[in-house]
């Protein structure tokens, strides 16, 4: 069993560091796009031995350090009967986003034993196949609320800033719903066998400083501790997290993944006692192969012999990224000892 991830989630890591990709199990992968051109994405998240199968080709054909679990964070309105379509090139899109405090309240929840069973079920068929770490994830209560009341991924933010600075209350109620049914559905993920998890508040970068930490670590800080096992360690990523890296530590997750605008070093001299994942730069992903040695190299040189760093992009690998470029990435982390 490949322990890296684990090792360096807690510290402790005297070896390389783990190296894995957010979104590395999605279109960059001709494999991926041969299994998506059999089955719809919604298909693909709710079937057990798909989840299995997609998982696992970005370990088998790439040789990550660490697995995550194919599904979408948008798994989790389906536990309140909102269900998203994901059409060709459009992103995901909400049928009737939410309009009004009525529509809060009238939100009702399913156990996520019941509603999102299958993802158990891929947890548990995975857990037998697997010789890396196997990540589990939610998005987090802003970044879903976000998308239940925008419908779709938005540039501005508008509707959710606007309710959010409106009817606070009802905003409000909206997070602590959310913020139920995600620490129900990561604690399905603990019992069904995952190791790692991480939460995505992708859009949380949005908010000023006061209102990250009313909207966001605020749940944050429940999260932690409502999960059920303190000892599987759980990662906090949003973008504008290297600039929230102070405030995102004090609510003791065990690691903050970095986007890229800040730097990994000048975080670790500010916080010595929390795991850093990231942080390349997706775009680098593009560059000719020897700008894209040389971020890579001076990444892994700034983090020299720290035992609590973990490899990763700063925001997801994007649908078109050349294949030989993360093979060149891997293998340049996989030699850095
Ligand atoms: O990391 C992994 O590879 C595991 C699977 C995973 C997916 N989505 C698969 C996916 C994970 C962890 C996610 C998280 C996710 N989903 C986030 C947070 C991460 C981030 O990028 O900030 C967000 C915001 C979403 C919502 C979402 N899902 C969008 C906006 C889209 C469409 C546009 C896009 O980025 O692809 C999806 C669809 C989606 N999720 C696909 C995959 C493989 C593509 C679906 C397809 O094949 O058509």
């Amino acid at each position: 069993m490949n322990s890296l991830l684990l090792s360096a989630l807690n510290g402790r890591n005297k070896e390389r560091p783990p190296i894995w990709f957010m979104r590395q199990a999605g279109r960059y992968l001709p494999e991926y796009r041969a299994l998506r051109a059999k089955h719809s994405f919604l298909e693909m998240c709710h079937t057990p031995e798909i989840i299995v199968e997609t998982t696992k080709l970005p370990i088998d054909l790439l040789g990550f350090d660490a697995a995550i679990l194919f599904s979408d964070i948008l798994m989790v309105p389906e536990a309140f009967g909102q269900h998203f379509r994901f059409d060709e090139g459009m992103g995901p899109i909400l049928e009737k986003p939410l309009a009004s405090s009525d529509d809060v309240k009238n939100l009702t929840y399913v156990p996520v034993k019941e509603s999102l069973n299958f993802v158990a079920q891929g947890i548990q068929l995975l857990k037998t196949e697997l010789k890396v770490p196997l990540i589990g994830f939610s998005g987090a209560p802003f970044t879903l609320a976000s998308y239940l009341i925008e419908g779709k991924t938005s540039r501005d933010f508008a509707k959710t800033k606007q309710w959010m600075l409106k009817d606070p209350a009802s905003f409000q109620l909206l997070l602590e719903k959310l913020t139920f049914a995600v620490i129900d559905y990561l604690n399905m993920q603990i019992d069904a066998g995952v190791q790692a998890l991480q939460l995505f508040d992708s859009w949380a970068g949005i908010l000023s400083e006061r209102h990250f930490h009313a909207h966001s670590m605020t749940y944050l800080q429940k999260i932690v501790q409502g999960l059920k096992d303190p000892a599987i360690p759980l990662i906090y990523f949003c973008r504008g997290s290297s600039l929230f890296a102070t405030q995102i530590a004090k609510m003791k997750p065990h690691a903050i993944s970095l986007d890229w605008n800040g730097s990994l070093k000048s975080t670790r001299q500010k916080l010595p006692n929390i795991a850093l994942q990231g942080n390349l730069d997706p775009d680098f992903l593009y560059a000719p192969k020897e700008t894209l040695k040389q971020e890579v190299l001076c990444l892994l040189e700034n983090m020299r012999e720290d035992q609590g760093y973990i490899f990763n992009l700063g925001h997801g690998i994007k649908p078109d990224a050349p294949v030989d470029s993360v093979k060149q990435v891997i293998e340049l982390v996989k030699n850095s000892n």
